[in-house]
């Protein structure tokens, strides 16, 4: 999939009554290609988060364009763009959102069993990504049973079983040791060389940010090449 965003301007409006409204993302411009790996790094609260959410339907803006394989996101209905996300996204939340009451291993396969597969059509690819995530033998236990560095390798097998073409990844690896975290920034990217999906991440961590093939600075002015 590419992926092109051109001058995307968004503001969340405020939160209380007389309060001021909070401009977050100006004139935003990306491109990302089938296949490439984009890192994006800046401070606290610049909006980071909010752009991999628009990216993925999940949140509106007011101005400029996310065309995705040449399709204009903002021309979809919220239905169109729910059944395009649940289709063609894989999304690591900075906050894991992994479901409770489900197993490690239904929490992997929640995106495939959304599209309509039954579980023992998933188990294959589950079964794959609990070895490749480092999660071999923990299928069966309940969420509240993992470390949260186990947790966040939960969401990102769940983020890649659908083979989804657009991967965004809020901090994958924020939670790690550097050697799994190396770990899951391989097979994040390998997937999205294999399956040419465009992969976007957030990321502090430098090793990431080295792995990737181009990394940008998010600021109050837009979308930056990292100075190094
Ligand atoms: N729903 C919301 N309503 C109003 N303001 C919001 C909302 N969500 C986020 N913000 C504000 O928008 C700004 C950007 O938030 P965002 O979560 O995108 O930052 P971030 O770059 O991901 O930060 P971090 O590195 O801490 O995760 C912040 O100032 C935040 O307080
Ligand atoms: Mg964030």
């Amino acid at each position: 999939m590419t992926l092109q965003v051109t001058q995307l301007c968004k503001t969340y409006a405020a939160t209380q009554v007389g309060g001021e409204p909070v401009r977050v993302l100006h004139n935003i411009d990306l491109q990302v290609n089938a296949g490439e790996f984009v890192a994006i790094t800046g401070e606290s609260g610049v909006g980071k988060s909010t752009l991999l959410n628009c990216l993925a339907g999940l949140d509106d803006w007011q101005s400029g364009d996310i065309v995705l394989n040449g399709d204009p996101l903002s021309t979809l209905s919220a239905d169109a763009r729910a059944h395009w996300r649940r289709d063609h996204v894989g999304f690591v939340f900075q906050a894991f959102h992994v479901l409770p009451h489900l197993t490690v291993a239904q929490n992997i396969a929640l995106p495939k069993m959304l599209q309509g597969y039954a579980a023992s059509a998933c188990e294959d690819a589950v079964n794959e990504l609990l070895v490749a995530a480092g999660l071999t033998g923990m299928g069966n236990r309940l969420p509240e049973q993992l470390s949260g560095g186990q947790l966040q390798r939960v969401a990102i097998a769940r983020a890649l079983v659908h083979r989804p073409q657009l991967i965004l990844a809020d901090e994958p690896t924020g939670n790690l040791d550097p050697e799994t975290g190396d770990r899951i920034l391989h097979l994040l990217r390998d997937q999205a060389k294999r399956t040419q999906a465009a992969l976007i991440t957030v990321t502090h961590s430098q090793p990431a940010a080295q792995m990737a093939d181009r990394t940008l600075t998010l600021s109050a002015t837009g979308l930056s090449p990292q100075r190094l």
